[in-house]
């Protein structure tokens, strides 16, 4: 091991400025730190904390962090843990999604500004996992995830209840009148059953999954379960090889390169993963410099088969999942096919992904299984283009038997379908108008969701998956062809076409669309148009105002974030940050007195 030098010791080191080092020095001193610690060239690392009564899903980080220091400590690390700004995904309004950027922001401000080698990035709910992938990826010290793993699997009258997912149909059965209020809470609470982030294959499942598949994780970390006992373990392993990474300068530049991310493509859908995760892969991806954009998911990532038999696509939960071997079986599934593209990927613990993974296969095949005999075949995600926007994401391996009939298998029309656009400005206008008959909603209307992307609610609401009214529930039509400019919880089953760049309040085409309109979906030609003129659409175009689709902002970051957002398609990260590269690296700040 060479010895080099910390960029801590700028700080508490610095035989230039010995006056600015005392400084420094003495308050870290305050609480009990000794000189020993902090002089002696132990790394420093931080422990990037999410958890908090804030933050119910990491909240249990609070708990493991204390394994995680006794592993840095133990390996000859000095541990100081900072607090990261709250992101809870069922908390926090307007959107969770809102605050990624924000969390970003102050942790690439906070592992730069202060004397810090190397982190540990406490993952979990949904948005913190991408939130700390980019601001590791702006900074570039060593890094590594930690995910605070999953709740228990939940449980109804001896049926698995998946959190989140349970929501979806715990809100058919009491629309169509078959549970009640109090039903409706009970059924929906049993899915939380402990502590740790959504039990099914949702955001959180799938991103801590992506981050162990993009070599971020220590193998077999993302789906431990919050409350076992390997999880406290790996916490301490995560701890003792953060600070040899700081040795071997072991950086995220150096791990998240375009073939991790490739990887973590077909990883995705072997797994069922999530439609965030492509604005999130995109998002760190750009924070590093890598190309990605969702034409490689649809080229990399559609042919691949559904392996992870887990709600909500399948029927199992978290602690299945990791019963049956967690990502490193569904990886090791995937090589002994030749479908993981970069086998030698870098991860973590030194090794590549394919060294990590090779020979290890499903131990239930039941919950994971063989790529012979999948869930489903071309289980990606597909890229749709047309007059409506330039981009939109579609999860084809959550298409149901009764979607696939009623809209796909026309013989006439194969993979394609025409409807009536009923447009809908924002989930309160869904909300109010979904039930109203005089809209004559039948089984051949598509329902339109705009205003609810990063700039128009803003952070882009998870709104897209709308409910058919109650009328046609009672018929037994349970999904409605949904197409909309914000984005799709990852609990909800739909085959929402989503995400949709740009948004209507960037004047995307969904600015322009009316209802009653017809439009065309053609999953062969991976296109969605309106059926109306350009000479027609020009002069809707002609007649927006200025900010459409816009309500005023309620707060400084509201305002700010509208500023400077991109969008969906190109990660939702803010112009200008993602021109930062390796800053961790080039320089440290100037001094502050
Ligand atoms: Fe936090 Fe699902 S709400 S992980
Ligand atoms: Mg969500």
């Amino acid at each position: 091991m060479t010895k080099r030098r910390l960029r801590s010791q700028f700080w508490f080191d610095n035989p230039d400025n010995r006056e600015m080092t005392a400084l420094y020095l003495e308050r870290y001193l305050n609480y009990g730190l000794t000189w020993e610690e902090l002089q002696s060239g132990k790394p420093i690392i931080a422990i990037a904390q999410t958890g908090s009564d804030l933050s119910p899903c990491n909240r249990h980080h609070v708990e493991l962090s204390k394994r995680v220091r006794d592993g840095i400590i133990s390996a000859g690390g000095t541990v100081i843990e900072v607090p990261v700004h709250p992101i809870q995904e069922t908390g926090k309004r307007p959107t969770a999604m809102l605050d990624r950027n924000l969390a970003y922001l102050s942790l690439v401000e906070t592992l730069f500004g202060y004397p810090l080698d190397g982190v540990v990035l406490n993952i979990g709910c949904d948005k913190t996992t991408p939130a700390l992938l980019m601001a590791a990826a702006t900074v570039n010290i060593p890094a590594i995830a930690f995910s605070v793993g999953p709740m228990l699997n939940g449980w109804f009258r001896g049926e698995r209840t998946g959190s989140g997912t349970i929501v979806w149909k715990a809100r058919e059965l009491l629309a169509a009148g078959e549970i009640d209020d109090a039903g409706f809470m009970e059924l929906v609470a049993s899915s939380a059953p402990s502590v740790g982030y959504c039990n099914t294959m949702g955001t959180a499942s799938t991103m801590n999954s992506l981050a162990e598949a993009l070599g971020m994780q220590l193998p077999g970390s993302a789906a431990i379960p919050a409350p076992y006992r390997e999880r406290g373990q790996m916490a301490y392993e995560t701890g003792r090889r953060i600070v040899e990474m700081v040795h071997e300068d072991l950086k995220p530049s150096a791990i998240m390169t375009r073939a991790a991310f490739e990887n973590a493509i077909v990883v995705n859908s072997a797994i069922g993963g999530s439609t965030n995760a492509p604005i999130h892969l995109n998002g760190i991806a750009r924070h590093l410099g890598v190309p990605l954009d969702n034409d490689d998911w649809q080229r990399l990532g559609h042919k691949v088969p559904l392996l992870v038999n887990l709600q909500p696509a399948g029927e199992y939960l978290a602690e299945d999942y990791h019963r049956a071997g967690g990502v490193p079986a569904v990886v090791g599934e995937l090589l002994a096919e030749g479908l993981l593209p970069h086998p030698g990927a870098s991860t973590v613990n030194g090794r590549s992904m394919g060294e990590n993974c090779d020979g290890r296969r499903s131990e239930n095949p039941a919950v994971i299984k063989p790529v012979a005999a999948p869930m489903k075949r071309d289980a990606g995600f597909i890229n749709l283009k047309g007059n409506l926007f330039d981009s939109a994401i579609m999860k084809t391996s959550v298409i149901s038997a009764e979607f696939q009939q009623r809209y796909l298998d026309n013989p006439e029309d194969p993979n394609a379908f025409e409807g009536r656009a009923i447009v809908f400005d924002g989930p309160e206008d869904f909300h109010a108008r979904i039930d109203d008959e005089s809209l004559a909603i039948d089984a051949r209307c598509i329902l339109i969701m705009r205003g609810s992307g990063p700039i128009g609610y803003p952070g882009g609401a998870e709104v897209v998956n709308m409910r058919p009214p109650s009328y046609l529930l009672k018929q037994g039509i349970h999904a409605l062809p949904c197409i909309g400019d914000g984005r799709q919880s990852g609990t909800s089953g739909s085959p929402s076409i989503l995400n949709a760049s740009p948004e209507a309040a960037e004047g995307g085409g969904l600015a322009l669309v009316r209802t009653g309109d017809r439009l065309r979906i053609d999953l062969n030609t991976c296109t969605a148009n309106m059926l109306v003129s350009d000479e027609e659409l020009a002069e809707r175009r002609a007649a927006l105002p200025d900010h459409p689709f816009t309500p005023p902002s309620q707060s400084p970051w509201q305002e700010i974030f509208r500023e400077r957002v991109r969008p969906f398609s190109e990660g939702m990260t803010l112009r200008g940050a993602d021109a930062y590269r390796d800053i961790g690296n080039s320089a440290v700040p100037r001094d502050n007195h």
